[in-house]
């Protein structure tokens, strides 16, 4: 069997879904590893790192003609489809909710598509968790992006020429990227607060030396399910604004990470909070790319109002592309691991992981969120 790895296309992406080190791996699997040239060069990998791990190298069109295993980190385009070896089964973030007719056109080439953000959060499959290894890149990231546009730097120095206080930092949703961010910024120095829906994530907060801000919103929440947040009323967000509002007129950063599974991300900083920032403030919004929790975020830009700046980065991951694909590929490796038998590929349905992270199965598809907007798209 082949395993194709393709130059990522999207615009800035800068990640490979293989480094050479896990192309050995994937080989004592039984499996022929077809790595398109130049693919890791913005990842650092070189063609002769991937001939050097027993990996062959090739043209675009010779990778996504042969594989039987292609994977990516963002999935392939209609284009590519057309060149694709029949039958072929597709691993990469999909985003399969985001464009569903585009999934489907993709499923009618008669390609399985597995969407990697859709593997379940079980422990069984935690060295196959793309969504965290990257949301903590992006949390790292985040920080180092706050100190770069803060006025202040982070630590405590007591110095000749006098006592700079430490930064203070918010950090809105403690889920993965939440954490990192929380972990980062204390490296750093920074006094740090952690706020997030879920009141069960305080203890993890408090263990990376961070305080959990505990707001007083005044009413039930909405609890979800599986460790994840649900969508609240219009009065609760409201009420989570005005006490938040309070809160960050006296910090000098925030990272905002809030997000609810399958929604738009949930508007935490109106413009009553930003005006109420002190000039200097610097607000990063990793909820960028899925609507933002800031109303100034721009995405792929930071902007300035009132001397209050706000950075809406999208796809930081990318912008630590050495690591970040160390990870994904990691994380591909273990993922490819359940889908190779005796040497061959074999989408075992009945495998829990397999089956919620597939979109497509042999040109149907199979994902009921994907089929139901397939539906309304054609009504
Ligand atoms: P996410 O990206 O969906 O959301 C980020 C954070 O925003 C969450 O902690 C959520 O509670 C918070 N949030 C949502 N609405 C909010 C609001 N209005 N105000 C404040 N905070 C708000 O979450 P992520 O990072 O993907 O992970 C969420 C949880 O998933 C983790 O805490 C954990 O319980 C679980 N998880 C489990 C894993 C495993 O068992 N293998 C691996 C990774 C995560």
């Amino acid at each position: 069997m082949q395993i194709g790895v393709p130059t990522e296309t999207a615009n800035g992406e800068g990640r490979v879904a293989l480094v050479p080190k896990d192309a050995a791996a994937l080989r004592k699997h039984g499996a022929e590893v077809l790595v398109e040239a130049g693919a890791g060069q913005s990842a650092y990998c070189s063609d002769d790192d991937y001939r050097a791990a027993g990996a062959s190298v090739a043209t675009r069109q010779q990778v996504l003609g042969t594989a039987d295993l292609l994977l990516t980190v963002n999935g392939v385009t209609n284009a590519d489809a057309v060149g694709l070896k029949e039958g072929a089964t597709v691993v990469g973030f999909l985003a399969p909710l985001d464009d569903a007719p585009a999934i489907g056109a993709l499923a009618g080439r008669g390609l399985s598509l597995l969407s990697v953000e859709l593997i379940p959060r079980i422990t069984r499959a935690q060295g196959m968790d793309a969504l965290s290894s990257m949301a903590m890149v992006a949390g790292y990231k985040a920080v180092l992006l706050a100190a770069e546009h803060s006025p202040y730097m982070f630590p405590l120095m007591m110095t000749a020429a006098g006592t700079l206080t430490p930064a203070r930092v918010f950090v809105i949703g403690a889920g993965v990227a939440g954490l990192q961010a929380i972990a980062t910024a204390r490296r750093l120095g920074a006094v740090v607060e952690g706020y997030d829906i879920r009141p069960e994530v305080k203890e993890q907060v408090e263990s990376l030396g961070a305080t959990f801000a505990e707001l007083d919103v005044g009413m039930e929440r909405a609890s979800g399910s599986g460790g994840y947040a649900a969508e609240q009323s219009k009065e609760y967000y409201r009420r989570q604004q005005e006490a938040l509002g309070e809160h960050l007129s006296t910090v000098d950063t925030i990272i905002t990470t809030a997000a609810v599974p399958g929604r738009k991300a949930p508007m935490l900083l109106p413009e009553q909070i930003t005006d109420r920032l002190r000039p200097g403030t610097v607000v990063v919004d990793l909820a960028a790319e899925r609507g933002g929790n800031c109303a100034l975020t721009v995405p792929g830009e930071t902007v300035v109002r009132n001397g209050v700046i706000v950075a809406g980065p999208v796809n930081l991951p990318s912008s630590v592309p050495a690591h970040a694909s160390q990870m994904y590929s990691k994380n591909m490796v273990n993922f490819a691991g359940l889908l190779i038998k005796d040497g061959q590929l074999h989408l075992n349905l009945e495998d829990e992981i397999v089956r919620c992270a597939a979109v497509a199965h042999g040109g149907e598809i199979t994902h009921p969120g994907v089929q139901e907007r397939l539906a309304r798209s054609q009504d």
